[in-house]
C-alpha cells in the first residue's frame, strides 16, 4: 500500500498542516507499516539517520569491491574469473542505488563521497582486513555476504520506501553472492589437502571480524532503540548476529570446517548456538582506522576518485552542452 492510500492530515484542505499535525501523520504511516516517501513529511532526525545509514551502507558497497578485486586478474580459471568479477560489478551497482537513494533524501553524492575520502563518514568493518589468497573469495562470499543477507533481508521491510525497494534487487544479488563462495569453497574441500588448509585458514581468519559486522553488542548501541520505533531497523544487533551464528553453524559442518571458537555450542533451552566473547576493542581499533587496511582502502578510493575528475568534467560539459542546445 502507498502512502497516498493512507488518512490525510486532519486539516481541511485549505490550511497549511502544522507541524503537529505533519507529525501524526508520519507516526500514523509508521505505525500502520506503510513506507515513507521522499515527497513526504518526516522528523529531521529520521531524515538524518536514513542518510547516515544509507550513506554507509552505499559506502561499504564501493569500498567492499576492494579486497576481492584484488584477485580478478589471479583467478584459477576463466569461470572463477567471470564469476568475481560479475560479483564485484554487482557491488558497484548495489553502492549506486544506495547513493540514489540517499539522494532521494536530500544528500548530495559528491558530498557524500568526500565525506567518504576525508574520513568523516564510515563504512563497514569488514573491508578494512586483507585478502591473503583464493579461498578468501570463497570466505567472504560465504561469511561476509550471508552476513550482509541476515542484515538487509529485513531491510527490504525498512519504512523508508527507496531504501526497502533498493534492497529487494540488492538481496537477490548477495544471495548469488553467498552461493558461489559457498560452492567455490566445496570445490577446494574436495580438492587436496593443503586446498583444505587454505579453507580453514581463510574461515579461521574471517569468522570473528564477520560476526562484528552486525555492530556493537545492543548494550553499546544507543541508536537502536530510535531506530526500532522508527522501523527503519527490524531487529537488534544481537539478534541479526544470533540468526547469523545460527545459519552458519550447519554450513560450516556440511563443508568440514572448523569455525575457530572452542564455546560455539548448541542451547537446548535457548534454542540457539552459544558462543564466545566478540574481541570489540578489535572492533573499535578497526572502525576508528586502525584496521589492517584502513589506510589502503581509503588511499585506493581517493586515487580512483581523482582518476576519475576528468569523466565527471566531461559528463558535466556534455550536459550542459545539451541544456544550452535545449534553449536555443
Ligand atoms: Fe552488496
Ligand atoms: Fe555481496
Amino acid at each position: 500500500m502507498t502512502t497516498s492510500q493512507a488518512a490525510s492530515p486532519t486539516t481541511s484542505p485549505t490550511a497549511t498542516p502544522s507541524e503537529q499535525d505533519l507529525e501524526r501523520h508520519f507516526d500514523e504511516i509508521i505505525a500502520r507499516d506503510q513506507r515513507i516517501e521522499p515527497r513526504d513529511w518526516m522528523p529531521d532526525g529520521y531524515r538524518k539517520t536514513l542518510v547516515r545509514q544509507i550513506a554507509q551502507h552505499a559506502h561499504s558497497e564501493i569500498i567492499g569491491m576492494q579486497p576481492e578485486a584484488n584477485w580478478i586478474t589471479r583467478a584459477p580459471s576463466l569461470r572463477r574469473k567471470a564469476i568475481l568479477l560479475a560479483k564485484v560489478q554487482d557491488e558497484a551497482g548495489h553502492g549506486l542505488y544506495l547513493y540514489s537513494a540517499a539522494e532521494t533524501l536530500g544528500a548530495d553524492r559528491t558530498e557524500m563521497t568526500e565525506k567518504l575520502i576525508d574520513s568523516r563518514q564510515k563504512y563497514s568493518s569488514i573491508f578494512n582486513y586483507p585478502t591473503l589468497n583464493f579461498a578468501d573469495v570463497g570466505v567472504i562470499g560465504w561469511l561476509v555476504d550471508g552476513a550482509a543477507i541476515c542484515n538487509q533481508v529485513p531491510l527490504c521491510r525498512s519504512s523508508y520506501g527507496p531504501y526497502a525497494r533498493g534492497m529487494v534487487r540488492i538481496c537477490k544479488e548477495e544471495s548469488f553472492h553467498q552461493r558461489q563462495g559457498y560452492e567455490l569453497l566445496m570445490t577446494m574441500m574436495r580438492g587436496t589437502e593443503e586446498q583444505r588448509q587454505m579453507v580453514q585458514d581463510a574461515t579461521d581468519r574471517w569468522w570473528w571480524p564477520s560476526l562484528m559486522m552486525f555492530g556493537p553488542p545492543d548494550h553499546d548501541s544507543p541508536n537502536t532503540a530510535q531506530s526500532m520505533e522508527w522501523k527503519i531497523k527490524r531487529h537488534t544487533n544481537d539478534e541479526l548476529r544470533q540468526r547469523f551464528v545460527d545459519m552458519t553453524v550447519p554450513q560450516a559442518e556440511a563443508l568440514g570446517v572448523t569455525l575457530p571458537d572452542p564455546e560455539l555450542a548448541w542451547n537446548d533451552e535457548r534454542g540457539h548456538y552459544d558462543f564466545g566473547e566478540i574481541d570489540w576493542s578489535e572492533f573499535k581499533q578497526v572502525i576508528s582506522g586502525n584496521g589492517p587496511c584502513n589506510a589502503q582502502r581509503l588511499a585506493h578510493r581517493r586515487r580512483a576518485h581523482e582518476d576519475g575528475a576528468w569523466v565527471r568534467e566531461a559528463a558535466a560539459a556534455h550536459a550542459a552542452k545539451h541544456s544550452h542546445a535545449a534553449v536555443s
